[in-house]
């Protein structure tokens, strides 16, 4: 069902005279997540070109680690890190006949999690099964859904991949922060002005919420590439994609957030633009290596910024008004945790 975002969804702590905050103090801490859930969204675990076929590595993953690897069919799996034997890292392993065999006593697991093997004779314990997640590729970007069921499908843009060309990379800086704190980056619209240079305008009222995802239309003005509209869509709480046109070309951007150990966060950051659009392939990827540094632009900016922010309640202005939304949007957000007990 689609809603439009009202203003009785905004009533909110920016609309408010504060009431908790005085001059002594800095109001009450905004915790986005408990200590044992984490949203139920895509993450984005590893790049396509890290995995290739019959290989197999380890990632981490929310408050603890996965495996990440390719069968012989080209399916990309991501399955808890740890052997249910004795504990050891599956990661050091290795793909045997599309089985994954642990480095340790050579138990194998197959694509569901179970274990099939136990080369010393036992038949293989029942509860040794490795916790499988929802797995999906799309953008040059191998997800992962944190739940036992995905809410939407994986993050994509508007345009088939195969007409596209993409370059998915990662986000070279750490960020020592929540994931959600850098979210919360594409509702803060004071921010684009002042730390980006990038005067934004978002009709507020035109916000529209679908399925676990958002969708608005953003006027902006870039140093790069001028005044440009921009489609934007946030997908669960971790992933932004907008479409823009610049020269007569449409060109796509995503970036995307995952939660690592220590409430920390690995972006992922994808360029893409219709290869049909270019005369020369050259000219694409100039067109393509222009967005790449626009958006690391951004995120080196915004680096020394995220790692000091805490958010307080009742500290937003009426300026903050989207900011004050996407607050409440990701506070109310579906949470899981189905992996806990084994990926750590
Ligand atoms: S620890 Fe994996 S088989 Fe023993
Ligand atoms: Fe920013």
């Amino acid at each position: 069902m689609e809603t439009k975002m009202t203003d009785e969804t905004l009533a909110n702590e920016a609309a408010k005279p504060s009431r908790l905050v005085d001059a002594r103090g800095r109001g009450t801490k905004i915790e986005f997540r408990g200590e044992e859930e984490f949203h139920a969204c895509w993450y984005p675990v590893a790049l396509s070109s890290e995995v290739e076929r019959g290989s197999l590595i380890g990632a981490p993953f929310l408050d603890g680690r996965v495996i990440v690897y390719r069968t012989s069919d080209g399916i990309a799996h991501v399955r808890s890190a740890y052997c249910r034997h004795l504990g050891a890292d599956l990661s050091v392993g290795r793909l045997v006949n599309d089985t994954v065999q642990c480095p340790f006593h050579f138990w194998r697991y197959d694509v569901a999690g179970s274990c099939v093997d136990v080369p010393a004779g036992d038949p293989p314990p029942p509860y040794a099964k490795l916790f499988s997640y929802p797995t999906a590729e799309s953008l040059g970007l191998i997800w992962a859904f944190n739940g036992e069921t995905p809410l939407h499908p994986a993050p994509h843009f508007e345009q088939s991949e195969a007409a596209l060309v993409i370059e998915a990379y990662r986000n070279p800086l750490p960020m020592k922060v929540e994931s959600s704190i850098v979210f919360l980056n594409s509702f803060d619209l004071q921010h684009f002005r002042v730390v980006h240079g990038m005067p934004i305008e978002v009709d507020l009222d035109r916000v529209t919420e679908h399925e676990h995802t958002l969708g608005y239309e953003a006027r902006v003005s870039t140093p790069e590439f001028g005044e440009v509209v921009q489609d934007r869509r946030l997908w669960g709480v971790n992933t932004v994609t907008i479409a823009s046109e610049t020269g007569g070309r449409k060109f796509y951007q995503l970036h995307s957030l995952c939660p690592v150990e220590n409430h920390a966060t690995q972006g992922f950051l994808v360029s893409a633009t219709p290869a049909a659009d270019f005369a020369e392939d050259d000219s694409a990827r100039a067109l393509l290596a222009q967005s790449r540094e626009y958006a690391l632009r951004l995120v080196n900016e915004d680096a020394p910024i995220f790692d000091t922010l805490s958010f307080r309640r009742d500290n937003l202005t009426a300026s903050d008004r989207f900011l004050a939304f996407g607050i409440q949007y990701i506070r109310r957000y579906p949470r899981a945790h189905p992996g806990r007990e084994l990926i750590r």
